[in-house]
């Protein structure tokens, strides 16, 4: 297997956007979360890696491990591209664990060679290990080529194991229509595949996408749930804002004649900054879910200083009436270094809070049956960085981040309470609405320091908690 080269590596120069408690590469470029998985005693993450500069380019699988969830460490690069069968690119992709090995599924990507980036070929590889740190790529790959009907777009394998044999989608393009669709196949051991076809499809590219990414799929409260990034959705008023969505189905899978009967598309995240999301099962049954803080249309500051993107806090996916929601994982409360608030408080027009700054968690309780309006910033001065205001009439709540061109918005309805549960990193802020109701990931840059704002449309009375969070910057 191709190695790193030390003497390539790009370096951090400035730490002022570091993460204190999400997943960053060392320096260097990351995208999407890879390879979730619960490994003899540790969770391990996988990342989209580029380690020679804070651009995108050839990729390799960055990897961390930890025992809680919360606390990281770095581990050497699993797997670093220019083999025969990932000559361009170790892309995304999933891990399972069989009879004590880890598999990592993946999938290879290929120029021809003519200079041009969209000019490519996919295939899908097995890489295993036995101590969950050195790997070695499968001597037989590729594992599955892609089918004569499908155009060059033919990634990110997500593995599962269902009733004794393994199964695996693959983000797909039909070469008829070009439109998204998802591919399964179905493996006694992980190495032989046998292709079972699409079994879902994207019904308009303006509406649906003309390609698939990143599938993701699981069985939650007796439905399967399928996950997938489409590429192409045109933006409507309120929603597909981003370049590229993350959407759901919920739905059944029909094992026996392949087929996924799913309902409507509804979109993951409301915020400006997440892409490519995985999720894997925690030994304690919980579907557990990391997305790229991202995009590739956006500009990142920290590529000045070395380094480029990070993941989400992980966040268990909860699925309340086909609705799919997320909110972090319980074990990120060991984050809390002291209470910096905790009472009722009267918020009155626009209040300034003393306490809070970049590594903090905000939980706040807002009644509203007097309706209303009711908002909270992060800001620097006067100048908000990322804001949240919900109007109890219209029932929508919108997201404001400074420097993009347009707001982002969830409908939540005319809601008696808000709860708002906020992880703000030196460089983030997540926000969790009643209860996985709805999610907004944004990013904010700023080397000045920062305090919330609180702002009422009438005299409030208002619970609120603040905690400082302190992690290990990675
Ligand atoms: C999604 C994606 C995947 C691909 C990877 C390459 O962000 O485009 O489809 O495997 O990134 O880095």
């Amino acid at each position: 297997m191709k190695r790193i080269d030390p003497n390539r590596l790009v370096h951090v120069t400035n730490r002022r956007y570091r993460q204190h408690f999400h997943i960053q590469t060392p320096a260097g470029w990351l995208n999407d979360p890879n390879g979730l998985c619960y490994f003899k005693g540790y969770y391990h993450v996988f990342y989209q890696f580029h380690p020679y500069s804070a651009e995108w380019g050839p990729m390799h699988w960055g990897h961390v491990r930890s025992k809680d969830l919360v606390h990281w460490e770095q581990l050497p690069v699993a797997l670093v591209p220019g083999d025969p069968e990932d000559s361009g690119g170790c892309f995304s992709g999933s891990a399972i664990v069989k009879a004590g090995r880890l598999y990592l599924i993946y999938t290879g990507h290929h120029y021809y060679g003519d200079h041009d980036l969209d000019h490519f070929w996919e295939n899908q590889n097995v890489a295993y290990s036995d101590d969950g740190i050195h790997f070695t790529k499968y001597a037989g790959n590729p594992v599955i080529s892609a089918p004569q009907d499908n155009t060059k777009h033919f990634r990110d394998p997500k593995v599962w194991l269902y009733d004794g044999q393994y199964y695996l989608v693959i983000g797909s393009q039909d070469a008829v229509d070009h439109l998204g669709r998802i591919l399964l196949y179905r493996s006694a051991d992980l190495l032989h595949w046998q292709a079972l076809g699409p079994i879902f499809r994207s019904k308009d590219a303006s509406t649906e996408g003309y390609m698939w990414e990143c599938p993701d799929f699981f069985r939650l409260n007796g439905q399967d749930v399928l996950v997938c990034s489409p590429m192409g959705i045109k933006a409507t008023p309120h929603r597909f804002l981003n370049e590229n969505q993350v959407a759901y189905f919920t739905g059944q899978l029909d094992y026996q004649q392949p087929h996924y009967a799913g309902g409507k598309l509804a979109e993951v995240d409301c915020g400006h900054n997440f892409y490519a999301p995985q999720s894997f099962l925690t030994p304690d049954g919980r579907w557990v879910q990391f997305g790229w803080m991202s995009s590739f249309s956006q500009s990142m500051p920290e590529q000045a200083d070395g380094w480029a993107g990070c993941l989400t806090v992980p966040r268990e996916v909860i699925l309340t009436d086909h609705h799919l929601g997320t909110i972090p994982v319980k074990e990120l409360a060991s984050l809390r270094q002291a209470t910096l608030f905790d009472q009722p408080l009267i918020v009155d027009r626009t209040n300034e809070l003393s306490q809070g700054g970049q590594h903090c968690e905000v939980q706040l309780t807002v009644p509203f049956a007097d309706g209303g309006q009711f908002s909270w910033a992060l800001v620097t001065g006067d100048h908000p960085l990322v804001s949240l205001d919900y109007n109890h009439e219209s029932g929508w709540v919108t997201v404001h981040q400074d420097g993009q061109k347009s707001d982002r918005y969830a409908h939540l309805g005319p809601v008696d309470q808000l709860n708002l549960q906020i992880l703000v990193d030196t460089s983030s802020v997540e926000i969790f609405i009643n209860h996985g109701a709805a999610t907004f990931t944004e990013r904010y840059y700023t080397e000045e320091p920062v305090t919330y704002q609180l702002n009422s449309s009438t005299p409030r009375k208002v619970l609120l908690k603040v905690y400082q969070l302190e992690g290990k910057e990675l």
